[in-house]
C-alpha cells in the first residue's frame, strides 16, 4: 500500500474545520484501494525550534543536532510518505506560528545556499536535498474571509520559493468555520462532496487540474449573505458581552 501522511496544524486538533475538508479529500484518494492513511496531530509533537545553526546544510550533510524531540522520527515518516498532506487554517495571511517552527526544522530537506541568485524560471529557491518526484506534497488550508484567490498569494509564494512552482498542490478554502459552525449537514455535505471528487482525480493523475483548483477555490456563501450573517454574528456577540459586566 501506498502511504498517505497527513499533519493536522489545527490547534483545535480534531476539532478542526480544514480537517473536515482534508479527511474528504483523504476519503477521495482512499477510494483507489491504493493508499493507507496516518493522520498526526502537530500540538502532539515535541518538537523544538530551529536553532539557526546551519549545521544541517553544510556540516552533517542534511541531518538536523537536535536528536532529542520528534522531528528525527516525523521527517523519516515524511520521507517515506508517498503522498504528505499539511492541513492547517490560514493565520494572517501566513501558515500558523507552530507550522513556522516545524517548517523551519525542515531546512534540512534543502540544499545548501552558496550564494546562487533567485532561480527565474519558478524553480525552488535552494533545491530540494535528495528530491523524491514521485512524492506528492499537498496544502489544505481554510480561512474565514471570501477572497480566496487573492488572500492565499503571500502563503503560495513561500511555498513556491521553498519548493518550487508546480512541484506542490495547494488547496484553499474560504469561509469554511461558518460553514461547518452552522451545521446545515445537507449543505456541508455537498460541499465536501467536490474535495472528495478532487481527492479521486489526484489519485488517478497525480494532480488536480486548473477546473478543479479554481472549483474548488469557490466559497460556501454569496459574498453578500456571508457579510450579513458575520455582521449579524459579531452584533450578537457584541451583546452577550455586554450582558456580561
Ligand atoms: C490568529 C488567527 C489569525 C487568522 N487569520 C486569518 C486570515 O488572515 N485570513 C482569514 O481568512 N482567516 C483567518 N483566521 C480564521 C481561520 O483561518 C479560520 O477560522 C479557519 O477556518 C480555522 O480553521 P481550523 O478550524 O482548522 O483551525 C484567523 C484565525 C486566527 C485564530
Amino acid at each position: 500500500m501506498k502511504k498517505i501522511l497527513v499533519l493536522n496544524g489545527s490547534p483545535k486538533n480534531e476539532n478542526s474545520s480544514t480537517l473536515t475538508v482534508t479527511k474528504a479529500f483523504v476519503d477521495g484518494l482512499i477510494e483507489s484501494g491504493e493508499y493507507e492513511v496516518e493522520y498526526v496531530n502537530l500540538s502532539s509533537l515535541n518538537i523544538k525550534p530551529c536553532t539557526g545553526c546551519l549545521s544541517c546544510w553544510g556540516r552533517t550533510a542534511g541531518e538536523c543536532v537536535i536528536k532529542n524531540d520528534d522531528i528525527p522520527s516525523f521527517k523519516a515518516k515524511v520521507e517515506e510518505a508517498d503522498i504528505f498532506i499539511e492541513s492547517y487554517p490560514l493565520f494572517f495571511f501566513g501558515m500558523p506560528g507552530t507550522m513556522k517552527v516545524f517548517t523551519d526544522r525542515m531546512l534540512s530537506m534543502m540544499n545548501t545556499y552558496r550564494g546562487q541568485g533567485a532561480p527565474e524560471d519558478g524553480k525552488s529557491f535552494h533545491g530540494i536535498r535528495n528530491p523524491k518526484p514521485e512524492r506528492r506534497f499537498v496544502i489544505i488550508s481554510s480561512c474565514a474571509y471570501t477572497e480566496a484567490s487573492t488572500i492565499y498569494e503571500p502563503l503560495k509564494m513561500q511555498y513556491d520559493y521553498i519548493c518550487g512552482k508546480g512541484e506542490y498542490t495547494f488547496i484553499g478554502v474560504p469561509q469554511l468555520k461558518t460553514l461547518i459552525d452552522l451545521k446545515n449537514e445537507k449543505k456541508i455535505t455537498r460541499y465536501l462532496s467536490k474535495f472528495k471528487e478532487a481527492g479521486i482525480e489526484f489519485a488517478k493523475n497525480g494532480k488536480l487540474s486548473k477546473e478543479t483548483e479554481d472549483n474548488l477555490l469557490k466559497p460556501p456563501f454569496t459574498e453578500s449573505g456571508y457579510k450579513v450573517f458575520l455582521d449579524n454574528f459579531w452584533t450578537e456577540e457584541e451583546e452577550k458581552g455586554k450582558n456580561l459586566k
